[in-house]
C-alpha cells in the first residue's frame, strides 16, 4: 500500500503546485465592487452622481504609502468607451496625494461632462519615509513622473474591468503638474523609466496617453534660467533693480540663450526658421492674439502697459513696457531663477531639491551653475535631468500624445514665455495638433476657461 501511495502523493503535490501558480492573485487587480456612491454639487447647482473608488495602490512594491494611490470616479452615464480624464495635483515638484473631485476645477467639470476621472497621487521632492530612525527622501526625480506612469499602467492593466477607456487618457496639470502632463504626453513607453517602474512593481503595460493638457508647464529646467534672463533683461535696470553681482549673472545667462534657442531648429507656421532674430516678433504675435481676444470679449486694456490699440484692434506691443507691467504684478525671481543653489548664496529652489538624492541633498543641474559652483553633472544625474524634460523626449522614439492643449498666462512670470512657446512650436513642427494660447491677464494658474478646454476635449477624435 505504502509503495503505491508515494507516487500518488508526488502527483497530487505537482498538481496542487501548478494550480497555485495558475490562480496566483493579481496584486494589481481592480475590484469593480469596491465603490461608494457620491455626489458633487457644481457651482451652477448641477448635482453629479458618481461611483467613487478610492485609495487604490497602483504599484505592487509600495515605496511611499501616502502617495502611491489613485482615486477613480465614474459618472453614472459612463461606459467602457468613455475617455478618462487624469488630473495630477503636483505643484512645486512636491508630492501630491490622490484627491477627491473639486467642483471648482477641471476635475469636477470632467465628471459633469461625463468623463471618467482619475486622480493619482505621486511622490515629490519633499516626500519622506522614516526607516530605522533615518529620513529617506523617496520622491527625488524622476519619482513623481514614474508614479504617474505607474498609475497610467494600472489603468491599462485593468482596462477590461474598469469603466472608461485607457486608450483615451487625457492628462491635465498645472505648473509642475503641467510639466507632469507634458512628460506623460511626450515620454510614452520610454525605456529610461523601465528600471524604476520594474522596481516598484508597476503593471507591465504601456504608459503612453491620448491627449495632454498643460497649464503653465515649468519645463526645460536645464535651459530655463537662460530663457528667463534673455526675456526679462529689459527690466534689469528698471523695475527689477538687480545688484551688480546679480546683473552679471543675468547678463551671462541671457547671452547663452540665443545659441541654445537656435540649436532647437524650430520653425514658424509658414515653415521658415524661428531663429533668435525672429523671436521677439514671434512672441509678440501670441501676446497680440491674446490681447485682441480680450478686447473682442469686452475687456478694457489700460493704455499704459504697452499694448498699442487702434479702434478696437491691437496693432503692436511695446515689449519692454509690457514686460515691466508683468513684473509689476509679481516680482521676478532673482537670477538664476531655477538652478540658484550656490551661485549667489545658498538659496535652494524646488528644482535644486528635485534633482537631489534620497539623503535630502540639493544639487546643481545646469552647466552654467555647475561652472560657478565647481559641481559636476555625472551620467546618472544627466539621465535624470533628461527624464524630467519633455523637450528631450520629443526628440526620442517615444510614443507621444496625439493631441495637445497648452496654456501659459500672458502675465505669468514663473518661467520665460519661450518655454511654453517652444514646447508648443516643437510639437507643431512635428505635426501634432496643438491648441496653444497665452490667455490674457492670467498669472501662474491653471484649469481656467474650462469652456474652452472642454470644447476642445469634446471635439477630440481618435
Ligand atoms: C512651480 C512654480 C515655479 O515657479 C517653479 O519654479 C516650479 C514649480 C509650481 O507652481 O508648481
Amino acid at each position: 500500500m505504502k509503495r503505491f501511495l508515494m507516487p500518488l502523493l508526488a502527483i497530487s503535490f505537482v498538481a496542487c503546485n501548478s494550480a497555485q501558480t495558475k490562480t496566483e492573485p493579481d496584486a494589481l487587480a481592480f475590484n469593480p465592487d469596491a465603490y461608494t456612491e457620491e455626489t458633487l454639487v457644481m457651482p451652477g447647482g448641477d448635482t453629479i452622481h458618481y461611483r467613487a473608488y478610492e485609495n487604490i495602490y497602483f504599484v505592487k512594491h509600495v515605496a511611499d504609502s501616502a502617495y502611491q494611490t489613485l482615486n477613480f470616479y465614474v459618472p453614472l452615464s459612463a461606459n467602457e468607451q468613455t475617455p478618462i480624464f487624469l488630473r495630477t495635483y503636483v505643484g512645486g515638484y512636491m508630492a501630491a496625494k490622490a484627491r477627491k473631485p473639486s467642483p471648482t476645477d477641471a476635475s469636477g467639470r470632467a465628471l459633469q461632462e461625463g468623463y471618467v476621472l482619475c486622480i493619482p497621487g505621486s511622490r515629490g521632492w519633499n516626500s519622506v519615509v522614516e526607516k530605522n530612525g533615518e529620513k529617506h527622501f523617496t520622491g527625488r526625480a524622476p519619482a513623481d513622473i514614474v508614479d504617474l506612469k505607474a498609475a497610467v499602467r494600472y489603468l491599462r492593466h485593468n482596462d477590461h474591468t474598469m469603466p472608461g477607456n485607457a486608450e483615451r487618457i487625457i492628462t491635465d496639470g498645472t505648473s509642475a503638474g503641467g510639466a507632469m502632463s507634458a512628460l506623460l504626453g511626450s515620454s510614452g513607453n520610454s525605456p529610461l523609466f523601465e528600471p524604476y517602474l520594474k522596481e516598484l512593481g508597476a503593471a507591465n503595460e504601456r504608459d503612453d496617453v491620448f491627449a495632454s493638457v498643460c497649464y503653465c508647464p515649468i519645463i526645460d529646467l536645464e535651459h530655463a534660467d537662460m530663457a528667463y534672463e534673455w526675456l526679462y533683461a529689459c527690466t534689469n535696470q528698471g523695475i527689477r533693480a538687480l545688484s551688480p553681482e546679480q546683473q552679471q549673472v543675468s547678463e551671462e545667462l541671457a547671452s547663452a540663450f540665443p545659441s541654445y534657442h537656435n540649436s532647437l531648429g524650430l520653425k514658424k507656421a509658414d515653415g521658415s526658421p524661428l531663429t533668435i532674430d525672429h523671436y521677439t516678433e514671434y512672441l509678440k504675435s501670441f501676446l497680440i492674439q491674446s490681447a485682441q481676444r480680450a478686447l473682442d470679449e469686452g475687456c478694457v486694456i489700460p493704455s499704459d502697459i504697452g499694448i498699442v490699440q487702434e479702434r478696437g484692434f491691437v496693432k503692436d506691443i511695446d515689449l519692454p513696457t509690457y514686460l515691466t507691467y508683468v513684473v509689476s504684478t509679481r516680482k521676478l525671481k532673482t537670477p538664476p531663477a531655477f538652478d540658484a543653489q550656490g551661485v549667489l548664496g545658498d538659496f535652494q529652489t524646488p528644482e535644486n531639491k528635485l534633482f537631489g538624492d534620497e539623503t535630502g541633498s540639493s544639487v546643481n543641474f545646469t552647466t552654467y551653475s555647475c561652472a560657478k559652483t565647481g559641481n559636476t553633472i555625472d551620467e546618472a544625474l544627466q539621465t535624470r535631468i533628461w527624464m524630467m524634460n519633455p523637450m528631450y523626449h520629443l526628440n526620442q522614439a517615444t510614443d507621444k500624445a496625439k493631441h495637445w492643449f497648452i496654456r501659459h498666462g500672458a502675465r505669468d512670470r514663473d518661467t520665460g514665455f519661450s518655454v511654453p512657446i517652444n514646447l508648443a512650436t516643437k510639437l507643431m513642427n512635428q505635426g501634432y495638433p496643438v491648441d496653444f494660447a497665452l490667455p490674457w491677464n492670467r498669472g501662474h494658474e491653471g484649469d481656467y476657461n474650462l469652456n474652452d478646454l472642454f470644447e476642445w476635449i469634446n471635439g477630440l477624435n481618435p
